[in-house]
């Protein structure tokens, strides 16, 4: 067996959804913790850690490409952990394909890397992909560090089963974090500098936990003790699922000021029979019904989706009710994509599979009108004026880019500081960004 000196440097890379991203930072944080430094731009590190999805086939495979290019030029590699998604469904897989890869670790179980690391170092290969009962959570180093927006998992898993996803197979089944711990972690991000924070979950509406008082309370309960801390200015949430949407969350979207105009709800399609054909548990109906009450609750708020097209057995028909509904709701931005079959999965093994050329023909369409409504929506907040805060430095000097509270990206220049929530007033809208001029503060 080869041993290798114990990692200096890490670099961890994370691909997928928000949460993996806050998973790829809690990991950061915690080889941090070891000593473990993060290598300089540009620079080899010792220890690479690739954060991986599996949600579609292109996402799943970018994995051994990835490992491929870690290879240097001397010939050597870094020690390479696979984490993430991949390495709950493909573990062994991954072991027997990628013979440079020595640790694979879930995302239930990446508090345990420091002892796998040491491990590795003295040459073992380790594969770590349980789903403990006490959470990972409880294992990591509390939070210290903070930019102006911060992620927060409150929930993780699903079990709902569309039949075209591998999210509870690979994230496991709904589970909360605890009330008080996410009260002690949201105040530690705060108290470093946060100033919007993200609350996040596969299914983040299912959040449910006991308050203080020993009160059951749901995702609006929680986003109203959060929006009673007094330096966090802004409150988001992703990403719901339609059977989810409590009317006490929807009231919180007319009650809460902190928690901005904005919803992420997927629908998917449509079609009530691709609906069901994917075990969605709404209808295009009752998906409907909850976007006219929260936008009653909240009229300005912007709403958001994920699509799949070319399910198996999905007809052109069925794919126009998709742009129907698309046109009936008026999305400010939308996420769109191929259906792609994943192992294990129902849909995989369905009659009707759509072929690759019309999936991209009807994936054009879809995007081309959500595109149309995501301009539209842009070009019509021109005139408003709104608060947006402060994310970096834009490309241009002087330029400053940050977020309006409907989560489009506005540019402007001027003079603040990252973090600062400033007033612009919106004035030109492209498909993608806005830009504005900063005004000065109401007084
Ligand atoms: N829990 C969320 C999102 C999970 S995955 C929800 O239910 O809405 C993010 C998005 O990826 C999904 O909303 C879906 O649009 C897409 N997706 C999931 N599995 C897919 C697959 N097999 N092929 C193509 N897109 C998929
Ligand atoms: Fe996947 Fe459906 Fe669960 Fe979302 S609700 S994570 S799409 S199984
Ligand atoms: Fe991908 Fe896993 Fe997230 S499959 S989308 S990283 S939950």
């Amino acid at each position: 067996m080869d041993s290798t000196p114990a990692p200096r440097t890490y670099r961890v890379k994370s691909f997928g959804c928000q949460m993996n991203v806050y998973d790829g930072d809690r990991m950061a944080e915690l080889l941090a913790e070891q000593g473990i430094a993060p290598a300089a731009a540009g620079e080899d590190a010792d220890l690479v850690v690739l954060n991986t999805c599996h949600i579609r086939e292109k996402a799943a495979e970018k994995v051994y490409s990835d490992i491929g290019r870690l290879r240097r030029e001397d010939g050597s590699v870094p020690l390479i952990a696979v984490a993430g998604c991949v390495a709950q469904a493909e573990g062994e897989e991954i072991m027997a394909r990628a013979p440079s890869v020595k640790m694979v670790v879930g995302p239930q179980a990446y508090h345990r890397l420091p002892e796998m690391i040491r491990a590795a170092s003295e040459g073992r290969r380790v594969t770590d992909t349980d789903m403990p009962a006490r959470t990972k959570f409880d294992a990591l180093p509390k939070r210290r560090r903070s930019g102006p927006t911060a992620f927060l998992t409150v929930q993780e898993g699903c079990d709902k089963f569309c039949t075209y996803c591998v999210v509870p197979y690979t994230r496991g089944a709904e589970v909360s974090r605890p009330h008080a711990d996410l009260i002690d972690e949201a105040g530690r991000l705060v108290a470093s500098g946060a100033r919007e924070i993200t609350l996040l979950g596969q299914n983040v509406n299912a959040w449910t936990g006991e308050d203080a008082r020993g009160r059951t309370i749901g995702l609006d309960g929680l986003i109203r003790e959060l929006a009673a801390i007094p330096e966090l200015v802004r409150i988001r949430y992703t990403t719901s699922h339609p059977n989810d949407m409590t009317q006490g969350l929807i009231e919180a979207h007319g009650e809460v000021e902190k928690l901005m105009p904005f919803l992420h709800l997927p629908v998917q399609a449509g079609n009530d029979r691709v609906l069901k054909a994917m075990n969605r548990s709404h209808t295009v109906e009752s998906y409907l019904r909850i976007l006219e009450q929260v936008r009653a609750a909240r009229p300005d708020i912007a709403l958001s989706g994920d699509f799949i097209v070319g399910f198996p057995g999905e007809t052109e028909a069925e794919f126009e009710d998709t742009l129907g509904l698309v046109d009936t709701v008026g999305y400010a931005q939308c996420f769109s994509f191929k259906y792609s079959p994943r192992p294990g999965t129902p849909a995989a093994t369905m009659d009707g599979q759509v072929p690759l050329e019309v999936m991209d023909e009807r994936l054009q369409r879809l995007q081309a009108a959500l595109g149309r409504h995501q301009h539209a929506f842009n070009r019509a907040s021109v005139g408003r004026t709104c608060q947006v805060l402060v994310e970096r430095k834009g490309k241009h000097p002087g330029q400053w880019l940050g977020k309006s509270p409907w989560l489009q990206s506005v540019h402007f220049t001027g003079e603040v500081r990252v973090g600062d929530i400033v007033d612009v007033e919106l004035v030109e809208a492209g498909p993608n960004s806005l830009g504005g001029r900063l005004t000065p503060p109401r007084t």
